[in-house]
């Protein structure tokens, strides 16, 4: 089935650069270039970027009215010519990543809308059972999780075992990217100390954290230092979900031998960011080049996530709070996301 050149759809739409507010409103149903996939959007989920776009312009947008909006399950309606014969085809129940944020900002390509274009190397099958809530929780954690390791030079087919005792530091493991980065580390093999809130932290063991540590606790990084230490465990790397590099930094000096270290952090450093002699920082970011990031997506949806899916080797997290109201809720959504969630990721049905 394609869209007929007439066809309309609804979408939330931010008229201008940092308006503060969408309108929800009609607009063309496109047709799909060769490498995407048209999809009937179900449910979507919020980011920080979000908010960090309708309020204050972040990123480089180019095109406005533009539509904002990363992550969604739903299903393929239409493909275009070059898409791949192994790529989700229509008909398929799917979780995206939308790419406003690559395409600066088109709008053909955000997630708040009922009908978006997504390259396909950004789409994986889901399981006959997953909700389509569920799968809109994967795709930005996912794909983050992912760029982290590349970011810090972590090789795809890492898979240790216990005996070769390699620890992982999780910093905000109750975060959407921050519990996701557990399972991810989890699945290759890492010891994973995370820290949380001590409420999530049996959640998180569920998720594969070896240990998990209250980071409004004083002693936090003397604690996780010696559990790791106590169980014998190198941690080679960190992956800062949240912002606390310096706490990271307290941890992995410990740990300094004969490679150099590496964090990766979600949030931008800046010149005030703190150093440590050892330890290379890096922003999370995925390849700049077009080509190795189309490549990059592929591998994380077209091969990793969809394999562990199928297997039951991951599962969305944190927890869902599905909001009332559909597209006219995403602002509000938004402000209660500013204000901050703790375990949780705010999702809309459409
Ligand atoms: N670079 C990129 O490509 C990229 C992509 C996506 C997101 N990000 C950024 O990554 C960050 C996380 O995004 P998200 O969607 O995962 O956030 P989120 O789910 O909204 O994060 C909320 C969680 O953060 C935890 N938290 C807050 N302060 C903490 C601290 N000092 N120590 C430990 N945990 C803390 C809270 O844990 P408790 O509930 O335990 O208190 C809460 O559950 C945001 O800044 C976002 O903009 C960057």
């Amino acid at each position: 089935m394609s869209s007929s050149p007439s066809a309309q759809h609804l979408a939330a739409i931010l008229p201008s650069k940092a308006a503060g507010a969408f309108q929800v409103t009609h607009r063309p149903t496109p047709t799909p270039g060769p490498d995407d996939l048209l999809i009937q959007v179900k449910s979507i989920a919020l980011n920080p970027i979000d908010y960090y776009q309708r309020d204050y312009g972040f990123g480089p947008l180019d095109h406005y009215p533009t539509v904002l909006g990363s992550d969604i399950g739903g299903t393929v309606i239409s493909a275009g010519a070059s898409v791949p014969s192994d790529a989700p085809q229509p008909g398929t129940r799917v979780a995206a990543f939308a790419p406003c944020f690559f395409t600066k900002g088109l709008p053909d390509y955000g997630a708040f809308q009922t009908r978006v274009l997504v390259p396909a190397a950004n789409v994986v099958p889901l399981p006959p059972k997953m909700s389509f809530n569920k799968a809109a929780l994967l795709p930005m954690a996912v794909i983050t999780t992912w760029s982290g390791w590349y970011s810090i030079g972590l090789p795809r087919d890492t898979a240790y075992t216990a005996a070769d005792k390699k620890g992982m530091l999780v910093w905000g493991g109750a975060s959407s990217i921050g519990s996701t980065a557990v399972q991810v580390a989890k699945s290759m093999g890492f010891s994973v100390y995370v820290t949380a809130s001590e409420k999530h932290g049996e959640y998180l063991k569920g998720l594969g954290a070896s240990q998990v540590f209250d980071y409004k606790s004083e002693d936090v990084v003397e604690k996780i230092v010696k559990a790791a230490k106590a169980d014998g465990v190198t941690i080679q790397a960190g992956y800062d979900a949240v912002g606390q590099v310096k706490s990271c930094l307290d941890v992995l000096k410990e740990f300094k031998g004969e490679g150099t270290l590496k964090l990766a952090t979600t949030v931008p450093p800046t010149e005030d960011t703190p150093k440590e002699e050892g330890v290379e920082v890096k922003f999370v970011a995925g390849p700049e080049d077009e080509e190795e990031r189309t490549e990059h997506f592929h591998f994380v949806f077209g091969v990793w996530l969809k394999e562990k899916l199928e297997k039951g080797e991951i599962v969305p997290s944190p927890k869902i709070l599905v909001l009332e109201g559909g597209l006219e809720s995403i602002d509000k959504g938004l402000n209660e996301l500013k204000k901050g969630v703790s375990g949780v990721k705010l999702v809309l049905e459409v």
